[in-house]
């Protein structure tokens, strides 16, 4: 390695932070205000503003919102400066839009970058199968393995009888069949509203308590919690999900194979990754957006792929100096 290469080079996360929380800042005043839509649009607006003041040409690779007609970044928005150094972008300005419209846990901003082609592209497949785990774990999954088999290796790892061993799951009747496959090993589960980005995340801070992510969610979330397991030392695994007969056919004609299994470094194949996720409400590893007299609290988690270096960033924002130079309301 030349010298060169050896040289301390930018940390894109130190500029990513400031996209998550705008997101979240513009996001927050929606909570429990069952205002779906209102709470995305100010998030995407918030975040887009932002995005827009990086030093990087970034392409947007994964949007979000076609699942649910949400207000969005729209996928090959390009955003930042053009001509500047060329990135893949993942966005989901929330992830957990309703339960921030219900009030509840578990909402976050969040936002991926890697080098130019490298994020995988799951065209219109907004589903897919998952099986995320923590660095214990790396390399002793397999998403085409029954369930049994997975938990039987994730116990194993980890040292820990199979009764103790948690999985997380978003509560879907969909995953009727896991739930009963995961009872059946003997293995316990922790059933979440919504919010798998943070679920997967989780298998990787032990104080979560949380052994693996199981079943199907989105795919855009599927590739930001690959960005960041990356880091994290973790891993994930899917397949993409047809919701039935048409998008299994649609997929075929456009070169997509349901069966095919996508690692973690189809989901992006660069190590250069950086991600940023900040806390909208509570939740298990960052904490939501708190309000005080004049100023308003977030906390993020930003990761780096290159180096691995996990940083927690609380910031204290002066919401009238803000108010006069932003054109964003928080
Ligand atoms: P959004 O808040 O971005 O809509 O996503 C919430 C979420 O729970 C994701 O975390 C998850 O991947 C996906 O929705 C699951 O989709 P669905 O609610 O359609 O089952």
């Amino acid at each position: 390695m030349s010298a060169a290469s050896l040289k301390p080079s930018r940390n894109l996360a130190l500029d990513l932070v400031r996209v998550t929380e705008a997101a979240a800042l513009a996001a927050s005043p929606f909570m429990g205000r069952d205002d779906k839509i209102g709470a995305d649009q100010a998030a995407v607006d918030g975040m887009r503003m932002m995005l827009n003041t990086l030093d990087m040409e970034a392409v947007v690779v994964i949007g979000e919102g076609e699942k649910d007609e949400a207000p969005m970044l729209f996928n090959g928005e390009i955003v930042g400066k053009p001509g500047a150094v060329q990135m893949d972008l993942a966005v989901d300005p929330i992830d957990g839009t309703r339960p921030l419209a219900q009030g509840k846990p578990n909402s976050i901003a969040t936002v991926a970058i890697s080098p130019r082609g490298t994020m995988f592209d799951p065209g219109p497949f907004v589903y897919m199968d998952k099986l995320a785990v923590g660095p214990e774990c790396k390399g002793l999954i397999n998403i085409e393995k029954p369930v049994k088999e997975n938990l039987e290796a994730i116990a194993k790892a980890k040292n820990i009888r199979m009764q103790d061993v948690t999985a997380v799951v978003l509560s879907r009747p969909r995953h009727d069949k896991l739930t009963a496959d995961i009872r059946e090993a003997g293995a316990r589960i922790r059933f979440i509203d919504d919010g798998d980005v943070a679920g997967a995340l989780m298998t990787c801070f032990p104080d979560t308590g949380i052994d693996v992510l199981m079943g199907v969610g989105g795919t855009p979330e599927g590739v930001l919690a690959a960005c960041a397991l990356k880091t994290l030392g973790g891993e994930i695994q899917g397949k993409l999900y047809a919701r039935n007969e048409d998008e299994m056919n649609k997929g075929r004609e456009m070169g997509y194979n349901f069966d095919d299994v996508i690692t973690m470094n189809d989901l992006v194949s660069s190590n250069d990754v950086f991600f940023s996720a900040t806390g909208i409400t509570d939740g298990e590893f960052v904490d939501g957006v708190k309000y005080f007299k004049s100023t308003a609290r977030t906390d993020s988690l930003i990761l780096r792929g290159m180096t691995g270096t996990i940083r927690r960033v609380s910031a204290v924002h002066q919401l009238e100096k803000l108010k006069k130079i932003s054109a964003v309301s928080y």
